[in-house]
């Protein structure tokens, strides 16, 4: 009897074994080849402007973007940690955050190749699914509507990656689509959100920047008719950025198109995943009945760049990278383990890539499909001990401070609303839940800092 049951234990797990699958998720490389140990803190990199790179190390600083070691670092620890992925998925920004006039076409297209030649030579015969990043352009953030040098010669670079039918839609706007690793009924949708980025002059006045939106809604209306699942891939994502109220990068009327695609195709999308945070986050889309539809899940960047954006106090990160496990029959996200290089730890002793945490354990829930992530954010808003891990893994264990009522709110509301109108409820509602629980004097100031922000 035992015996039976054993055997068939063993038979099932294998079955759960073999349905399972894994992919890598690289992000924000933001290689900076300028990064160099010199006496004068000021000049160690040119990427942290004038702020001192007070602890620079041969792994970096986290006032700077990455030195060469720590990409290196990177890529082979994927290869050390999970050598066989079924594919990679990177996000882009290659290039370090400096003025245009230190970079140009051919240094941002140098870059691009050296950061393609080392995953090509660790992963040699993996698949892997590169997005063009906001940074991945010359000027920066200018991406095009339409073909460009840039375009051209990053798909000649990426060609063996790249099916040959992507190479068209790449060279005209960026983007492109093929079937997840050939195989029928699986689909990558590759898209190029820096066409809707408001920091991007070459598109605010177009409709359809480069005809994506309508080239997406077809192709995910044919994914339909053929029974197919779908990843999407991009680099920024919509919504807010959770570290500083109200900042949001997508540009109102693109925001507004890309939640009506999502909604009205998320039963073929089974997972959205991108990058440009340089956080761990994610964000949850919902219907108009309010149930979870999709999750979009933003995984930490390789350099630990703080960044100069106003308001953002502290705002620097660990290096991070991402596995993510799936059901290679169903496409549903099972789990999300994040890897990390503590920079500090790194630099005083050796370079030693840990594992950070695992979803399911770390938010206690089943898997990592949209009715899940709706369940780890409503833990996250509700109980604080998972706020506060929440909190430690957003810039992936280095900012370990208190995360105030204040930062619940920016928190909670970037993940739960993508929708720029129902963000701004969001933060009158969150605030008022505040006001009741009656903390009066930290919640006056809460309240206060709401209004004064919107
Ligand atoms: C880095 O700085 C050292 C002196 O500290 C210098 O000899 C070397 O050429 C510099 N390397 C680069 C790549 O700038
Ligand atoms: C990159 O990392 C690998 C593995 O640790 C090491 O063997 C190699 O020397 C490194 N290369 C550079 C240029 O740092
Ligand atoms: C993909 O599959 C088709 C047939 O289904 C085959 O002709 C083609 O060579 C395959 N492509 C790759 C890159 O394996
Ligand atoms: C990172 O390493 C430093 C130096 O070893 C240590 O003080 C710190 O606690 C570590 N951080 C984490 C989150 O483990
Ligand atoms: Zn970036
Ligand atoms: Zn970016």
């Amino acid at each position: 009897m035992s015996t039976v049951r054993l055997l068939l234990s063993c038979l099932l797990l294998k079955e759960v074994v073999a349905l399972s699958g894994n992919f890598w998720h690289i992000t924000d490389l933001h290689w900076d080849e300028t990064y160099n140990l010199t006496d004068n803190p000021q000049l160690v990199c040119a990427s942290s402007g004038q702020r001192p790179a007070a602890n620079a190390g041969k792994y970096g600083d986290y006032a700077c973007d990455s030195p060469w070691l720590l990409i290196n670092s990177s890529v082979y620890a994927m290869k050390d940690i999970l050598p066989d992925p079924d594919f990679i998925v990177w996000t882009g920004d290659g290039t370090p955050h400096v003025p245009n006039e230190d970079l140009g076409e051919e240094a941002v297209l140098n870059i691009m190749r050296k950061l393609t030649h080392i995953i090509n030579q660790v992963f040699p015969n993996t698949k892997v699914y590169p997005a063009l990043g906001n940074h991945d352009y010359h000027p920066k953030h200018q991406l095009p509507a339409g073909p460009n040098k840039i375009y051209k010669q990053t798909a000649e670079m990426w060609q063996k990656w790249l099916d040959p039918e992507s190479r068209g839609t790449f060279n005209k706007g960026g983007y492109y689509t093929e079937k997840l690793l050939n195989r029928t009924g699986f689909r990558m949708l590759v898209l190029n959100t820096n066409l809707y980025y408001n920091q991007n002059k070459l598109t605010k006045g177009i409709d359809d920047p480069a005809g994506q939106f309508s080239w997406a809604n077809q192709v995910l209306t044919e994914a339909a008719i053929n029974k197919e699942k779908v990843y999407i891939i991009g680099h920024v994502p919509p919504g807010f950025f959770e570290k500083k109220r109200s900042t949001k990068w997508f540009m109102p009327k693109f925001n507004e198109l890309y939640l009506d695609l999502i909604q009205k195709h998320h039963s073929v999308i089974l997972g959205q995943f991108f990058g440009h945070h340089h956080t761990d986050s994610f964000r949850m889309f919902y219907n108009s009945k309010g149930s979870p539809i999709s999750a979009m899940f933003l995984s930490p960047g390789v350099t630990p760049w703080k960044t100069t954006l106003p308001g953002v106090v502290d705002g620097a990160n660990n290096p991070g990278i991402r596995v993510f496990e799936y059901d290679t029959q169903t496409l549903l996200v099972k789990d999300v383990v994040t890897h990390y290089l503590n920079l500090t730890h790194a630099n005083a002793a050796h370079g030693r890539w840990e594992k950070e945490y695992r979803l399911t354990e770390s938010f206690r829930v089943p898997d990592a499909s949209p009715a899940s992530m709706h369940q780890a954010l409503e833990r996250i808003a509700n109980h604080h001990c998972y706020l506060q891990k929440y909190y430690e893994f957003n810039s992936v264990n280095y900012d370990l401070t208190e995360c105030d009522s204040d930062c619940r709110i920016d928190h909670v509301c970037a993940t739960r609303e993508v929708d720029f109108t129902k963000y701004e409820g969001c933060l009158l509602k969150e605030g008022a839940v505040a006001i009741s629980s009656g903390l009066l004097p930290v919640l006056s100031v809460a309240v206060s800092l709401v209004l004064a922000n919107r």
